[in-house]
């Protein structure tokens, strides 16, 4: 075990390039002073110490490197546009250990996001290849935003702004954090698995437990959202293709939103297709979402598909099957409701694996495709 150095470091940002050998000794940082140890280029490096960053922590990293983080990182109070942790490079396995990641969110949160100016996102991830054992406490907007050069796998990885879900002295009496989605990702070939996610379940916040903007080849499988407005696709804005995704055996909890797809109601050339959900669960729905667009307004449970005027892509081949998807919806929330523009709405919707209870019935509007599926209280 590397000692930790005590908190009180205080550095305006930290920028560790390792781009120049091909060694494989180790680099152990051990305080932020040897953090410049990296510019000599090391394929495995610790982050050994407990440290407060004040502005931003960027790793550099050379292909293959292994990052195995064994204390706790805790970030300045500064306003300023983010992201505070950025990881760059290719065939990088990161070993979060679980130490935690602190974004001091409290110092940000008002209440409406609309005070200071904010971090956003808190973990910026540039990697291909492993990211495990992440763990978030307190992001000050989003946790993690993912943008990745190649294929990618995230582990276990928890974000935990539970404390957000409380007033605080600015905040009056609404949840104090806002905006704080847990992972957004716009990027293909990516595989998020076992994550643990607790955020908060104010309608008014945008903080979704997934949020999938962009991108192919996307699953996201075992994982655990609580609090949130749950597994969203979208918003979809306009060009933007997100296809051939699985969303597998995750469990949604006491969420305003379960599974969602939704698009901006001026996208246009866009596409959502081939989207699978298989053995997902969902309870205590709470479905208070008023979702706007130019064409109507409703509320959603569980999944909603939203076309504008003016939205010329399309939603193809939207599936609940290959396994029993159940949603539980709470008294007053909508257990389904799909709203689809005139002929947007194309492909197989093969919803044979879907089970719902509870709620109350939502609307489908121009949709015949949908088979299989029967809506029971
Ligand atoms: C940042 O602010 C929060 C809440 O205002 C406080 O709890 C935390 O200790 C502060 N962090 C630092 C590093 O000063
Ligand atoms: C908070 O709620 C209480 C009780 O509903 C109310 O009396 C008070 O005015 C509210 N305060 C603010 C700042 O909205
Ligand atoms: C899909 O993404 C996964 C996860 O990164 C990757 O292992 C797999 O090779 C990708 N599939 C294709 C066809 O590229
Ligand atoms: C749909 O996506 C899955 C991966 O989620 C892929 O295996 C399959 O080939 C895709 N189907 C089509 C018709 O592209
Ligand atoms: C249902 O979800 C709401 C909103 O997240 C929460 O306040 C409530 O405690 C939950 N109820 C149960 C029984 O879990």
């Amino acid at each position: 075990m590397f000692p930790s150095l005590a908190l009180g470091f205080l550095v305006a940002g930290i920028t560790a390039v390792a781009a120049a050998s091909s060694s494989s000794c180790v680099g152990k940082i051990s305080s932020l002073d040897t953090l410049a140890v990296l510019s000599n280029a090391r394929r495995s490096i610790l982050i050994a110490f407990t440290a407060l960053v004040e502005k931003q922590f960027e790793l550099q990293l050379l292909d293959g490197t292994t990052v195995n983080v064994l204390g706790e990182i805790q970030f300045g109070n500064l306003s300023w546009a983010g992201p505070l942790f950025r990881v760059i490079g290719n065939d990088v396995t990161f070993n979060g250990n679980n130490q935690r990641w602190d974004g001091g969110g409290p110092f940000y949160w008002d209440g409406q996001g609309a005070g200071i100016t904010t971090p956003h996102p808190m973990m910026q991830i540039s990697i291909s290849g492993t990211l495990n054992n992440v763990y978030v406490v307190n992001s000050p907007s989003s946790a993690f935003a993912i943008t990745n050069p190649g294929p990618l796998t995230i582990s276990g990885a928890t974000v935990d702004d539970l404390q957000g879900n409380y007033p605080n002295s600015r905040s009056g009496n609404a949840t104090a954090a806002h905006n704080t989605d847990g992972f957004d990702v716009s990027g293909s070939d990516i595989l998020i698995q076992h994550l643990h996610l607790r955020g908060f379940s104010t309608v008014l916040n945008q903080d979704d437990c997934l949020a999938i903007n962009s991108g192919t080849n996307i699953t996201f499988a075992d994982n655990y959202c609580e609090y949130g407005h749950g597994i969203s696709i979208g918003s979809i804005s306009s060009n933007a293709v997100v296809s051939d995704i699985k969303i597998i055996g995750n469990h949604v909890v006491s969420s305003a939103f379960s599974f969602r797809i939704k698009t901006d109601a001026s996208a246009t050339n866009s596409i959502v297709k081939n989207v699978t959900y298989s053995d997902n669960t969902a309870t205590n729905c709470t479905g208070f979402g008023v979702l706007i667009t130019q064409v109507r307004v409703i509320s959603v449970c569980f999944l909603s598909v939203l076309r504008g005027r003016g939205f010329h892509g399309l939603s193809q081949d939207i599936n609940f099957n290959h396994g029993t998807t159940s949603v539980t919806a709470n008294r007053g929330a909508y257990r389904v409701a799909v709203n689809c523009g005139s002929g947007s709405c194309t492909g197989d919707w093969d919803w044979s694996g879907l089970q719902t209870s509870g709620g109350k019935a939502g609307s489908i509007v121009n949709n015949n495709l949908i088979a299989g599926f029967v809506d029971t209280r």
